[in-house]
């Protein structure tokens, strides 16, 4: 996948992983569309860019995900990168104390799912007019072995790497490629909880992420995800085993 001249679109483009993402690849001559709930970050963030656009909207939001699309279609015609990026974690989890693990996991699940869904099936009827077009869902190194800190968090994830994969064989015969970038602890505002600081730099994830564009690596497990699903495919149960021994 070119790498250059594309029109993408990021959700959550306005801090973290999104934004680092934004700043590279606006770097490199593509159109970038940023995606965001607070109007101030937003700006804030588009003033730092370049070849941009931003876009106030909640990705949760059904009348917001309508009038983004609509926008897009008209003045964006030539959209052909789909980030699918902005994320959940309602609060840790504590499935022996909280009460309120349903509240918690239907966030999650609207947003780092369901929303993504929506969003797809909404603009994949444009992504396929395009000659060379792909989406990207952004879920996490607990898609595929959850930590009990973040469990409800975890799921929505592993919902995500399963639809990802069922998307990606369904548009074979399409010109839409399908990408998971799957990051380890990362240290955003996002995972300050968890112990973020002790994650890599989102640079990072950006610049493991611009490489498997370039090379159509559709399944990125960067930094030491790619360890961990190593173990995983070895054993399961260690590898749950170890993910219990992490803050996250
Ligand atoms: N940080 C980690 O350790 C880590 C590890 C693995 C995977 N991930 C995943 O990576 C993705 C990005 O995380 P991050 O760490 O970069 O988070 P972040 O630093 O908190 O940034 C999140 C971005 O998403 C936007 N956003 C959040 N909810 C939104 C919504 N409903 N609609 C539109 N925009 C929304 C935020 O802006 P507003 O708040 O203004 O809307 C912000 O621009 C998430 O999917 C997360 O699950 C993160």
């Amino acid at each position: 996948m070119k790498t250059s001249q594309n029109t993408v679109l990021i959700t959550g483009g306005s801090a973290g992983i999104g934004f680092e993402i934004a700043k590279q690849l606006s770097a490199k001559n593509n159109h970038v569309i940023i995606i965001g709930r607070n109007p101030e970050r937003l700006q804030k963030a588009a003033a730092q860019l370049q070849n941009v656009t931003a876009i106030n909207a909640d990705i949760s939001n059904a009348a917001d995900v309508e009038s983004l699309v609509t926008t897009l279609i008209n003045d964006f015609p030539k959209l052909n990168i789909l980030i699918n990026n902005a994320g959940a974690a309602a609060g840790l989890s504590d499935l022996l104390n909280n009460t309120d693990t349903f509240e918690r996991a239907s966030i999650e699940m609207q947003t780092n799912y369901l929303s993504i869904i929506r969003l797809n099936e909404k603009l994949l009827p444009l992504l396929k007019k395009q000659t060379d077009a792909a989406i990207v869902n952004v879920s996490s190194i607990v898609a595929f072995v959850p930590g009990k800190l973040t469990a409800t968090y975890s799921a929505s994830k592993a919902a995500l790497h399963s639809y990802t994969q069922a998307l990606r064989v369904a548009l074979t015969d399409t010109t839409v490629k399908v990408f998971e970038l799957m990051p380890p602890l990362v240290d955003t505002e996002f995972s300050t909880e968890i112990g973020g600081h002790l994650g890599i730099p989102p640079s990072q994830v950006a610049d493991e992420f611009l490489a498997a564009l370039e090379t159509d690596n559709y399944e990125i497990r960067v930094g030491n995800t790619e360890q961990l699903y190593q173990l995983y495919l070895s054993s399961p149960t260690e590898a749950l085993n170890f993910m219990q021994a992490r803050k996250s």
